[in-house]
């Protein structure tokens, strides 16, 4: 018991570290891949600022929006305020929200209403959380199974359960859940029984990857690729702050792991509804996440430090990133998404690149 205690305020102080490192820190890895996606721009937009719609449907869902506020919290004493905020403006803005992971309150109820919270808001589209090395076994610790992920459906009455693949991170924090064997059948158990996303947290996702979880039966994809939030670089940090220098020195060489957001969702598209995830800033890079191929943009670290401030400034934030999405979508002519969707877009810089030699 007392070791369980030991355990639980670990991960406690983990997620705070999480919250505070990536609303301070640059965790990017110091190249825009989302400025490679060129929108070409028309002259004759041939339509009013005042007719595009922003409005489209994901997992069956309706959003005002293609935006998705991407898996963060959850399971610590502040995190019940945090989704509360995350909610409110997910609900006046229309848009689909993700919880973190739901872990902590299926091994400890009392910390179930830091999630639960959600659903006091009329969000149009709520994700549910669960990490893949929990559906595996780590060791002598049991995996979780399908009953399991029901109940965080449960708990946030979810239209969707996200499993995030998150092996980047587990391999770099000190005493991470490196067992990996079995994911697949994992998934596959799962999406038998639950509508499940495979999501991932930042380093992107391979053809191959996204042909064996379309295989599994997964409704969806979150590519989370590289180019925002590195937990890589989180755990640098941390391991700085513990004076612990190989861990730092992992961290360090592992920032710019990963497959790039915007190469992952070309390469991941394969027909399924696709999440863009990955260092995406504004309504302008969701525009091009739909140009390319994407259902919809999600964004987790561009909208962490506003909403640690408050629902005004969160509010203020998303407001800027739909006036965006509205203005690009204005010049490339686009009435609606479907029409962003067949709106014509290039793909230079490295981007190009790792497409070319993917391709090869
Ligand atoms: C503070 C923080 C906590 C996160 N916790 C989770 C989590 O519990 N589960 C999950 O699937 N992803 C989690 N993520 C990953 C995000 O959902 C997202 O995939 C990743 O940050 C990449 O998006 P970004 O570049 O917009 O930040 C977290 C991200 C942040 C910033």
């Amino acid at each position: 018991m007392e070791g369980e205690d030991r355990q639980g305020s670990l991960i406690e102080r983990r997620k705070n570290d999480h919250i505070d490192i990536c609303a301070k820190e640059d965790l990017s890895p110091g190249y825009q891949y989302w400025d490679d996606i060129r929108l070409l721009h028309r002259s004759l937009p041939e339509i009013d600022l005042d007719e595009v719609d922003t409005s489209s449907s994901v997992f069956g869902r309706r959003l005002s929006a293609p935006i998705v506020i991407s898996a963060m919290t959850g399971g610590f004493g502040k995190a019940k305020e945090i989704n509360a905020v995350l909610a409110s403006v997910a609900e006046k803005y229309g848009l689909g929200l993700g919880v973190g992971s739901q872990r902590a309150a299926l091994e400890n109820s009392e910390l179930a209403e830091t999630y639960a919270v959600v659903r006091d808001y009329d969000v149009p589209l709520r994700i549910a959380n669960l990490g893949l090395p929990q559906l595996v076994r780590q060791g002598v610790r049991a995996s979780l199974d399908p009953e399991d992920g029901a109940a965080a459906m449960e708990m946030i009455e979810a239209h969707v359960l996200a499993i995030h693949l998150n092996y980047l991170q587990e391999v770099v924090q000190p005493e991470g859940d490196t067992c990996a064997r079995g994911g697949l059948d994992a998934m596959e158990r799962f999406a038998s029984s639950l509508p499940l996303v495979a999501k991932e947290t930042g380093a992107g996702m391979s053809r191959d990857t996204a042909l064996r979880l379309k295989g599994a039966g997964v409704v969806g994809l979150d590519v989370g690729g590289l180019g925002g939030t590195s937990f890589s670089a989180v755990e640098y940090y941390r391991a700085r702050q513990a004076k612990d220098v190989s861990r730092e020195n992992l961290g360090k060489a592992f920032w710019d792991w990963g497959i790039p957001a915007p190469v992952s969702v070309v390469t991941a598209n394969v027909g399924l509804p696709m999440i863009a995830t990955g260092g995406l800033r504004s309504g302008l890079d969701v525009a091009r996440a739909v140009c390319i191929g994407a259902s919809c943009g999600g964004m987790a670290g561009r909208l962490l430090p506003a909403a640690l401030e408050g629902r005004a400034e969160l509010e203020q934030e998303v407001k800027m990133i739909v006036d965006e999405l509205r203005a690009a979508m204005f010049l490339v002519g686009a009435r609606n998404v479907d029409e962003l969707a067949e709106a014509h877009a290039l793909v230079v810089g490295r981007s190009r690149d790792w497409l070319d030699h993917m391709m090869e």
